[in-house]
């Protein structure tokens, strides 16, 4: 089954076309387009910006990943009611029922068996574009559409296990699993009962994990997106000092652990950030030096907390299957960390390539969707900004 994938929830314009056969899969294409440079002045993503941005880039993008994934192609005529429709479909977009008309006309129709795209959770304005634009390419080439949760694609982009570069298999898990999903919107505990039956049991009740990174990196003076700042000064501090003379610097950094004690697997990440920002006005002149300490305590300290939190949620969850998915777990101290931490469980970490937004994961979510339907999708299909994995649809 060829999968065409779309994801437009953030900053990431992104498309994948798989072949799913199986448990295995060809990643035939994948392409991410970053707008990071776009949003870096925004200190944040820019919700507007994000929009015309994805609006630009979805047909270029498009064209890449059809020219790198060589599909069959056969003729197709357009009729004059569907162009309609299309541009009614594409009207606030940006320009794009233009450039997109323009590429329908001009091109073949690819052999592709389904479209999937991202339909929450995100920010709306731009998953309405990725959303849109599926919608007048399943229009366009007759081919039908799926949903799919942003933060499933997360949870199953852990499982993919690669061969080589493009061939990899969708590795079978126990259930229930614990999912351990950390990213610049999200953080949450979730308990797995199989793939498309979710049940949070631990959030955060501020920020998420990876909106921490970004706040403490802007009061560093470091530039968006603020996780790879932070974990590139706290190693280098590391690797930099001795231990010992690290340890007396960092004390007097110290940082909080909010909510390492309590009973339940929430999480609080604004107490620490509120930390650092008294400590950066308490300091009348900031040096790199301080900086990497900062940086590292912080680190330790959201990772401490991670660690804890996730151990009492196996428990809770009473299983041995962990999945650690999100941009956050790009960090490399967290995956040590975890690998050491947690020997107890089996722990499945997403190849670095899959763990930032990327539409790899939307196709690999729909397919398993398909295997195991948990509901007809005959329904339209909206952004939802704050869907969740609990209700999904
Ligand atoms: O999943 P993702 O790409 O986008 C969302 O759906 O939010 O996650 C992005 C988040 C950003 O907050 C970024 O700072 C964080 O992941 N991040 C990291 C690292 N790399 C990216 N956080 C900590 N350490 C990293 N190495
Ligand atoms: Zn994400």
């Amino acid at each position: 089954m060829i999968i065409l994938s779309i994801e437009t929830s953030c900053d990431e314009t992104a498309i994948s076309i798989l072949d799913c056969e199986n448990q295995n899969v060809n990643i035939l294409a994948h392409t991410v387009h970053t707008q990071i440079e776009m949003h870096k002045e925004y200190g944040g993503v820019f919700p507007t910006v994000a929009k015309r941005e994805h609006a630009l880039n979805l047909v270029p993008v498009l064209i890449q990943s059809l020219s790198q994934a060589k599909l069959p192609t056969s003729q197709l005529e357009i009729t004059k009611e569907v162009e309609e429709k299309i541009k009614k479909i594409l009207e606030r977009e940006n320009g794009l029922a233009q450039t997109f008309l323009k590429f329908i006309k001009e091109n073949e129709k690819p052999e592709i068996d389904l479209i999937a795209v991202t339909e929450g959770p995100g920010l709306e304005p731009a998953l309405w574009v990725g959303i849109c634009f599926a919608k007048a390419l399943s229009l366009a080439w007759n081919i039908p559409l799926v949903p799919v949760n942003h933060m499933e694609g997360h949870i199953v982009s852990a499982l993919l296990l690669h061969k080589n570069k493009s061939e990899a298999t969708i590795q079978e898990i126990e259930f229930p699993s614990l999912a351990l999903l950390i990213s610049g919107g999200h953080t949450e505990l979730v308990k797995v009962n199989k793939i498309g039956d979710y049940e949070i049991v631990g959030r955060t009740r501020d920020d998420a994990v990876g909106e921490a990174f970004d706040k403490v990196a802007r009061l560093l003076g470091l530039p968006y997106p603020g996780g790879p700042e932070i974990s590139r000064l706290a190693q280098s501090a590391r690797e930099n000092d001795s231990p010992i003379s690290y340890q007396l610097k960092t004390k007097s950094y110290s940082l909080p652990r909010p909510m390492i004690h309590s009973d339940d697997l929430d999480f609080s990440f604004s107490g620490i950030k509120t930390a650092v920002r008294y400590m950066v006005e308490k300091i009348p002149e900031m040096t790199d030096e301080i900086k990497k300490c900062i940086a590292k305590e912080f680190e330790d300290a959201v990772i401490d907390v991670l660690i804890s939190k996730t151990k009492k949620a196996l428990d809770f969850v009473g299983s041995n299957t962990l999945i650690v998915g999100g941009g956050v777990i790009a960090n490399k101290l967290l995956r040590e960390r975890l690998e050491k931490e947690v020997p107890e469980a089996k722990i499945y970490i997403p190849d670095t390539y899959l763990t930032g937004d990327n539409a790899t994961m939307i196709g690999i979510s729909a397919f398993l969707q398909k295997k195991t339907p948990i509901e007809p999708q005959n329904r339209e299909i909206r952004a939802q900004g704050s869907l969740s994995l609990d209700k999904i649809l």
